[in-house]
């Protein structure tokens, strides 16, 4: 699986990085960024509740 952050829908409430550190991270721009693009099974679940949780929508794992 792979994660993406839509950087023109993030709004840096940060929730992402709180559930999934290991996928996401905030940028210079208190953005959000998938930092490892490529998605472990052992972080697929963790992965998606921080998609789940993001309250703009801006993350996709696929
Ligand atoms: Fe941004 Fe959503 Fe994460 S608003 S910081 S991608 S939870």
């Amino acid at each position: 699986m792979k994660a993406f952050v839509d950087k023109d829908t993030c709004i840096g409430c940060g929730a992402c990085t709180g559930i999934c550190p290991e996928i996401f991270d905030m940028d210079d721009d208190g953005l959000a960024v998938a930092i490892s693009d490529e998605v472990s099974a052992e972080l697929e679940d963790s992965a998606a509740e921080a998609q789940d949780s993001c309250p703009v929508s801006a993350i996709t794992v696929e």
